[in-house]
């Protein structure tokens, strides 16, 4: 098995959704920024690296039928369909990693990652996923990019992190997407420790 997968089955083996650092009740940023950039409830929304989280449930809830959610964990993939029950046949479930993965040419109006960038350490992961971010989005689409931010931690579940400030974050993206917004979080864990998070809006142009 790809070492990567294991690891993320791992850490879903290990811990619960609600125990995770990464846990927030309501990513209530994203769902701001997907609200503002892609009103239309047939917008086609994809959640990269979206494990557990709850984005999905509260796009449902808003009305969103076109949601997509990606994953390199077969494991977080069946333990948040399970928690979903049968809204979660309303969802494309895919699983792979996000640098290698068949991912529909432009496919969507927005691509959301929270937390999964900052793990790509090497330039060519980041190119690839760059690569695969300007095929799947629509012209005239967003993504939506959230990592730690300058202040950020350096490490996360056992793995090394990169941190970025806005101009950091723009210059991975730049060439295919123009930079629309930006704005810094403090995220508190589980364990009430805080996290700096930096979320960044760009546009396919
Ligand atoms: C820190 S968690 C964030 C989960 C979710 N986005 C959230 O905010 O709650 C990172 C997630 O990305 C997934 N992941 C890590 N590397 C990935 C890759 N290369 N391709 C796809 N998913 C990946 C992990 O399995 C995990 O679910």
């Amino acid at each position: 098995m790809n070492r990567q997968r294991q690891h993320w089955d791992e850490v879903y083996t290990a811990k619960s959704p609600t125990e995770v650092s990464w846990y927030q009740p309501h990513l209530e940023l994203s769902l701001a920024f997907i609200e503002r950039v892609a009103p239309s409830r047939s917008a086609a929304v994809v959640d990269i690296g979206g494990g557990t989280s709850t984005l999905a449930d509260d796009l449902i809830l808003r009305g969103y039928t076109d949601i997509s959610v990606l994953d390199i964990s077969q494991l977080a993939i069946q333990e948040k369909k399970r928690g979903l029950g049968l809204p979660a046949e309303q969802i494309k479930w895919l699983v792979g990693d996000v640098c290698e993965f068949e991912i529909a040419a432009s496919r969507y109006d927005v691509w959301h990652d929270r937390a999964v960038f900052h793990f790509l350490t090497l330039p060519g992961q980041r190119a690839s996923y760059v690569t695969k971010a300007a095929v799947s989005v629509k012209k005239k689409g967003h993504l939506i990019v959230s990592t730690f931010g300058p202040e950020g931690p350096m490490r996360c579940s056992g793995l090394e992190t990169a941190r970025y400030d806005t101009a950091a974050l723009e210059a991975e993206f730049g060439s295919s997407f123009r930079l629309a917004d930006s704005q810094m979080e403090w995220h508190t864990t589980p364990s009430a420790k805080e996290q700096q998070f930096l979320y960044c809006l760009f546009q396919r142009v």
